[in-house]
């Protein structure tokens, strides 16, 4: 028998929203072809895909990174403003295909606002400097009669767009990124870039990069910049993506102790830093990349554009993240899925409609169900054991507490490929209070897939179970994402 215990006074953290972010890249089919298709029967008079905003409304998105990623690395904020005929087309050299450019600043703004969504932009600390980065966020936020104002005036746009939040580079330790940078490199660039960015808008949010690879001297690299660069740093940004690269479903469901172990160690990181460096602002964890990525890689990535079909087995890798981003609510502030659309992401386009893969189910539960708290949740019962580990629980939990609505909402990924697992869930503090709304993600197996001819292989089913008093008993089916929304 598995245990829960819930306690409405073991409260770890505030739950930030932006924790269920997203990201959009100029990369294969993600904007053009997915978000942008201008000249599409389903596109609206700002060519933006109607279907598409509607699939990722549903995802309840609070915050999106734009424009890579790589590509941000090589990219010329002033090529996509004004008017789309006017604009160069250029060589990518991150994924090495050309952009038209058709797509820009304020395209994206009118894509964010469409969905009630904060834009965060990436500015090019690759081969870029940091006049044109401060020269974006004038042209973004600026409200005095300047030149840069004036032309987003003539773009249109004469309220500024107050995008608040903006990344300084992206993967700038890995030597696959345009303008690699060494530890020393980037504390410096960060300092001078965020500088002069916050000179022209002190209120925006600025986001430093700082690993991805996890091996270029991660150490080295936070320190250098906490310390000649702390007052600028708002989040610090962690980059990973896994896979089932050996074809074997417990070491696959095993990925959650990398996750906990990077999660782990990079909080003790940014605390043993905040406290040599006598910091009174707190640094906040941004993983601003993440998902399952392991198929469409190397040259094949470029070929089919990242487009990589997911099954049930990355389903429930998708909701052990999000329960590792609930357990680290008190450091980790925002998380942003990569990607959106059809590179790496959850909804897929062709000319005629959608498909919404399997990894757009337990994401949508989790964004349109957590509560506003994270709950210190204990659990126990049976385990497995990969390659690596021994004793790993079979259920990988977290809990949140909605304290206005007064719910509790408790995910549950049952890592066991064959074994329901009869669970008892106890709670302190308080008392459940009758209705009880159990969303379910399941297939008839970890391989199912979701595709144009049969999308319903992977889906979310609800239904509706009771709990009064303080405890009740839940069986979890085999490998299935689960969230029971218990009213209070
Ligand atoms: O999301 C795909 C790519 O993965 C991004 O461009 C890059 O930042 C990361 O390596």
């Amino acid at each position: 028998m598995n245990r829960i215990k819930l306690d409405l006074d073991r409260c770890l953290a505030p739950i930030e929203r932006n924790i269920f972010g997203g990201f959009t890249e100029h990369l294969g089919r993600c904007i053009y072809g997915g978000i942008y298709s201008p000249g599409s029967h389903l596109a609206d008079s700002d060519g933006l895909r109607t279907d598409v905003l509607a699939a990722l409304d549903k995802l309840r998105i609070p915050i999106i990174r734009y424009p890579g990623g790589n590509f941000a690395s090589g990219y010329r904020w002033q090529d996509g403003v004004g008017p789309s005929e006017e604009r160069p087309v250029r060589e990518d050299l991150a994924w090495h295909t050309l952009d038209s450019n058709h797509f820009g600043t304020n395209e994206f703004i009118k894509f964010c606002r469409k969905l009630n969504a904060e834009p965060y932009l990436v500015v090019n600390c690759g081969d870029g400097d940091m006049r044109e980065a401060r020269d974006w966020v004038e042209y973004c936020n600026g409200t005095q009669e300047t030149a840069l104002v004036k032309l987003r005036h003539k773009h249109g746009f004469s309220a500024p767009h107050a995008v608040k939040y903006w990344g300084l580079g992206n993967e700038v330790d890995g030597p696959w990124q345009i303008g690699y940078k060494t530890p020393e490199e980037y504390a410096r660039t960060y300092h001078e870039f965020a500088k002069v960015m916050r000179w022209v808008d002190p209120s925006i949010k600025l986001i430093a990069s700082v690993t991805s690879g996890w091996i270029d001297r991660v150490v080295e690299r936070t320190q250098l910049l906490v310390e000649q660069a702390a007052n600028f740093i708002d989040y610090a940004s962690i980059h990973w993506y896994v896979g089932n690269y050996d074809g074997n479903f417990a070491n696959y469901m095993a990925c959650s102790e990398i996750i906990e172990e990077r999660i782990g160690a990079f909080e003790g990181l940014i605390r043993a830093l905040t406290f040599q460096q006598k910091l009174t602002h707190r640094i906040h964890i941004a993983v601003d990349e993440w998902n399952v990525w392991y198929r469409a890689r190397g040259d094949d990535a470029r070929a089919n554009g990242l487009e990589e079909t997911y099954n049930l087995e990355d389903a429930l890798v998708v909701a052990i993240q999000l329960n590792a981003f609930i357990r680290h609510a008190r450091s980790v502030k925002m998380a942003n899925l990569a990607q959106l659309v059809n590179a790496i992401a959850p909804i897929m386009t062709d000319n005629n409609g959608l498909l919404l893969q399997t990894i757009f189910y337990p994401f949508e539960i989790y964004s349109r169900t957590c509560g506003d708290t994270a709950l210190d949740v204990y659990w126990e019962g049976n385990t497995f054991s990969s390659g690596e580990h021994s004793a790993l629980r079979s259920l990988d939990v977290s809990a949140t507490l909605n304290q206005q609505q007064k719910y509790v909402s408790v995910y549950v990924v049952n890592r066991s490929q064959t074994e329901a697992m009869e669970t008892t869930i106890s709670l302190d503090g308080g008392q459940f209070n009758g209705k009880v709304q159990a969303y379910v993600v399941n297939g008839t197996d970890i391989k199912a897939e979701n595709t144009f001819a049969q999308p319903d292989q992977v889906r979310t089913v609800e239904q509706p179970l009771r709990a009064d008093g303080h405890t009740f008993t839940h069986t979890f089916e085999p490998h299935s994402v689960t969230a029971l929304v218990c009213a209070l």
